[in-house]
């Protein structure tokens, strides 16, 4: 071994590096490191900038160690997986020839999916997977996005969310699995899926990622209590007591710890009026000190800047609460000068002490080692055709079949609609989100908001009904059809598919939370004319109680994502309806916030409704 080393020392003429020799024990890897560090390094560990901001020059100069790929952001729009893997690979190689070679990481949001590219497989959102009641189907989807965001290049994704949303205003709620956080607590099953397995004997509450470059770091986000503002207003308070947050919005960071989350986001929001990015009681105290998460935790995107108000006023204040409160790295992700400088400062005038800021690093490292960034920092070109692969698409449409809800089936109960009969002279299928990919996938898709139209490839739910039905079946498609069109034409059924148009994070926020026009005169004219089948499309239950009684059958959809096959596998009885309301479906708005469990509650449909159907081959085999 001696005789090994310094041979390999006489070849390269380089010095036996410690941190670098991966036989090492990882602590004595992450110690030699830091020993080396000046702060201007350290500090560059705990900085995160945007992709669209990074120069090669910039990630030298600085020493960053982190980038952020934010929503909507790419390299080129209709990305290849290797031009992802490009850039990525350019940073990286910028961020290796530095003096001590740090691996840089690269963090983006596939939160259903690889969202960010195009051509990706694109998941349920976790109001869908909510309703599935299937964590292992869960796992399995956080498995297909490791490898989809591995195809891009990438080895760290922030998710799961792992929001309790108690008020479907909230314009985030679709990002939630459920209001009941034993439901969210089984979904944080994402976690093995996109990390990996913990092996046997591993240590207890560690970070954990397989490091064999098929799986990505997790984030667990929004710590804590972003789910529970008041009237579901975003980024705002949560007026809740200790064992209120402990009991409703803690329990599935717990889980999360237990199954090796690799990091922890920081909530924009507040907590009975404290900021969170300000909370050092709960970011130290609680979740490092009482239940040991040795990951790094990360502020949300101008996190620290919102500490403020209005945000950014006093920025020197914020470096310094928000470091001191205890996150390690900072998604600046813009103005990093300023925060290099304010926290170089902070530090040289012993604000913030030297110990700080080697608890950041210290935990940076650990994530970095750990998910084998020094061994294996390069993107792995053989995973490039993971990328909206077939087999990824194939669960996403078994997703999309589990975690449809049948609220509505037959005006009366014994004369059901669904399943519907693939062979009839004419149908009609109507609505805005019949065939617009982008409405049926919701926020978080190509771009930050999402967009209306074809913005990725993906089969729409038009498009599926169509492959679905009996070839002599006539399908005819108006999107908002008049009474004449109607009554001119003789239709067997009609299918109709209206919703939310896309949103995120705030934009979401709703105070009436109806659907987008003309969706309301799309079903009171269609179901006036014509058997109807209503299928919603929605990141939350919407107002639906006024149209109810018009509709034949109703089926909640939530966000499907790309893989519209799997509404019409259900809808024409390929397979049976078996998702459950993850969330309450309220009558009024002003019944809000009603969560299950709640005294005086009075749902249109509770919480954990959903009803049955057989599969037609069953049906056919009785
Ligand atoms: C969101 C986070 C997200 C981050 C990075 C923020 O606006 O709150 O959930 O991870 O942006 O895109
Ligand atoms: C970015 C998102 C980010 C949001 C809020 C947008 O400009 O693209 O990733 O979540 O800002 O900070």
């Amino acid at each position: 071994m001696v005789f090994f080393l310094l041979w390999a020392i006489a070849i390269q003429g380089a010095e036996y590096l410690k941190y670098k020799d991966p036989k090492q024990p990882l602590h004595a890897r992450i110690n030699d490191l830091i020993s080396r560090m000046t702060l201007e390094e350290k500090i560059g560990q705990m900085t995160q900038i945007e992709r669209n901001v990074t120069t090669p020059e910039i990630i030298k100069k600085y020493h960053i160690g982190s980038i952020l790929i934010g929503g909507g952001s790419e390299p080129a729009p209709h990305a290849s997986a290797d031009t992802w893997m490009d850039m990525a690979d350019e940073f990286q190689k910028e961020a290796l020839s530095d003096r001590l070679g740090i691996p840089i990481i690269i963090g983006t949001d596939a939160i259903h999916g690889q969202n960010n590219a195009f051509n990706a497989t694109i998941f349920p959102h976790n109001v869908g997977l909510g309703a599935t009641r299937d964590p292992q189907l869960v796992k399995k989807i956080g498995a297909a996005t490791a490898l989809e965001v591995r195809a891009t290049g990438i080895p760290y994704t922030f998710a799961p969310c792992i929001a309790v949303c108690r008020d479907p205003r909230w314009g985030r709620c679709f990002e939630s699995y459920s209001e009941d956080h034993k439901i969210v607590q089984a979904m944080t099953e994402l976690i093995p899926g996109l990390q990996g397995d913990i092996p046997a004997n591993y240590p207890m509450n560690f970070p954990y990622v397989n490091n064999e470059r098929i799986k990505v770091a997790g984030c667990a986000k929004h710590f804590v209590g972003d789910g529970g503002t008041i009237n579901g207003i975003d980024e705002y308070d949560t007026i809740v007591d200790w064992n209120g947050l402990k009991n409703i919005h803690m329990p599935a960071y717990l889980d999360s710890i237990r199954k090796g989350v690799a990091t922890v986001m920081v909530s924009y929001s507040s907590w009975n009026g404290k900021k969170m990015h300000a909370n050092y009681n709960l970011i130290t105290g609680y979740l490092k000190n009482k239940l040991k998460f040795k990951g790094f935790v990360i502020s949300d995107s101008e996190g620290i800047d919102r500490i403020t108000s209005p945000p950014h006023v006093n920025y020197t204040y914020s470096v310094q609460a928000g470091i001191q409160a205890g996150i390690d790295m900072v998604m600046v992700p813009y103005k990093f000068v300023e925060f290099i400088d304010d926290l170089t400062s902070l530090v040289k005038r012993n604000v913030i002490p030297m110990s700080r800021i080697d608890d950041a690093v210290e935990r940076i490292l650990r994530v970095k080692f750990i998910l084998g960034l020094f061994e294996n920092p390069m993107a792995d070109r053989t995973l490039a055709s993971q990328l909206g692969s077939q087999e990824h698409r194939e669960l996403a449409r078994e997703a999309v079949r589990k975690s449809l809800v049948l609220l509505k089936n037959g005006k009366n109960t014994d004369e059901p609609l669904l399943p519907l009969p693939k062979k009839a002279r004419k149908i009609l299928v109507a609505g805005s989100h019949a065939n617009d990919i982008g409405n049926q996938c919701g926020g978080w898709t190509i771009a930050w908001h999402g967009h209306s139209g074809n913005i990725t490839v993906g089969n729409t739910i038009l498009t599926a009904i169509k492959n679905t039905v009996d070839p002599g079946t006539e399908v005819i498609y108006n999107e908002n059809p008049d009474r004449e069109f109607l009554n001119s034409n003789d239709f067997s059924y009609a299918i109709v598919i209206v919703g939310e148009l896309p949103y995120s994070e705030y934009v979401g926020d709703s105070k009436d939370l109806t659907i987008a026009e003309p969706g309301y005169s799309t079903i009171t004219n269609v179901c006036e004319s014509v058997k109807c089948v209503v299928t919603i499309i929605s990141g939350r239950p919407v107002v639906i109680e006024p149209y109810l009684e018009k509709m034949d059958a109703m089926v909640a959809a939530w966000l499907p994502g790309t893989e519209g096959q799997g509404v019409a596998d259900v809808l024409y009885g390929n397979y049976g309806f078996t998702g459950k309301l993850a969330r309450t479906w309220m009558r009024t708005v002003d019944q809000l916030p009603m969560n299950v469990g709640d005294p005086h509650y009075d749902p249109l449909f509770p919480f954990g409704y959903g009803l049955t159907t057989t599969p037609t081959e069953l049906i056919a085999a009785q």
